[in-house]
């Protein structure tokens, strides 16, 4: 029996949500009032922002151990999504991994991992979110991009790949999904400061090369850097 929760509260499902950006937006958006639901591979994330969330009985904060490449784990967990909360109103697909590797030996599985995740998993949730969504004719499908999708910086070969099909992805959800008033973008944000990164950044020698590289970005038409 599906659990029924306040109407004026928004039910969001935030992948890749231990960590990070997804970890921001799942504080955020609880702490306003919304329920929430977190996918994610790191359990040990996962565990770590459940303890730190403030749950009520009217506002539980729902976590669960999903690898956004495997349709079966993705079919499972929106079921259970479903099941706790009733319904989905906001996708934040957000699940990610950012290697480095140049291009000439870029090795094969790294290249199939960063696109079964970045890509491929942001089709399947949102495939299988968009299907609940038609039931009740209404949702948002936000899916993060980044401006790696748009200009291309070296060793980020499979990644920008992910991103620019992610820009592609959201343009055809958008245009097929419309007549169910089911609204989707993508937003791609330039680097942020999060776990994951902030060691490199707190180099004086990588920050002034970033510097460098930003300056080179903004006055190039080519999106080449
Ligand atoms: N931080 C930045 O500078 C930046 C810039 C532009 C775009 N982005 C995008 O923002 C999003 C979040 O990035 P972030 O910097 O917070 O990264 P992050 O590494 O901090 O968080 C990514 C999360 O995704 C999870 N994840 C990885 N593979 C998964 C899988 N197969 N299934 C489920 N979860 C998985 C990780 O465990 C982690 O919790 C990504 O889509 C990234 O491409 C980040």
């Amino acid at each position: 029996m599906e659990e029924k929760f306040n109407e004026d509260k928004k039910v969001f499902l935030i992948t890749g949500g231990a960590n990070g950006i997804g970890r921001a937006l799942a504080f955020k958006l609880f702490n306003l009032g919304n329920l929430v639901a977190v996918f994610d591979i790191d359990e040990r994330g996962l565990r770590d922002i459940k303890r730190q969330i403030t749950e009520t009985p009217e506002r539980p904060f729902f976590i669960r151990k999903v690898d956004v490449s495997k349709k079966k784990q993705v079919d499972v967990g929106v079921k259970e999504v479903m099941k706790k909360f009733g319904r989905i109103d906001v996708l934040i697909n957000n699940a990610a991994i950012v290697p480095y590797h140049k291009f000439l030996d870029y090795p094969e599985d790294l290249w199939d991992r960063t696109i079964n995740t970045n890509l491929k998993g942001y089709f399947l949730c949102g495939q299988r979110v968009a299907r609940e969504m038609i039931k009740i004719r209404k949702g948002k499908i936000i899916n993060i991009s980044s401006i790696s999708g748009e200009f291309a910086i070296e060793g980020q070969c499979a990644y920008a790949c992910s991103k620019g099909g992610i820009n592609m992805l959201t343009k055809i959800m958008a245009l097929e999904l419309a007549k169910y008033n089911i609204c989707v973008n993508a937003i791609a944000p330039g680097t942020i400061v999060v776990e994951r990164n902030r060691k490199k950044f707190k180099s004086q020698r990588y920050l002034k090369e970033f510097s460098k590289r930003a300056v080179r970005l903004y006055h190039r038409s080519d999106n080449i850097c």
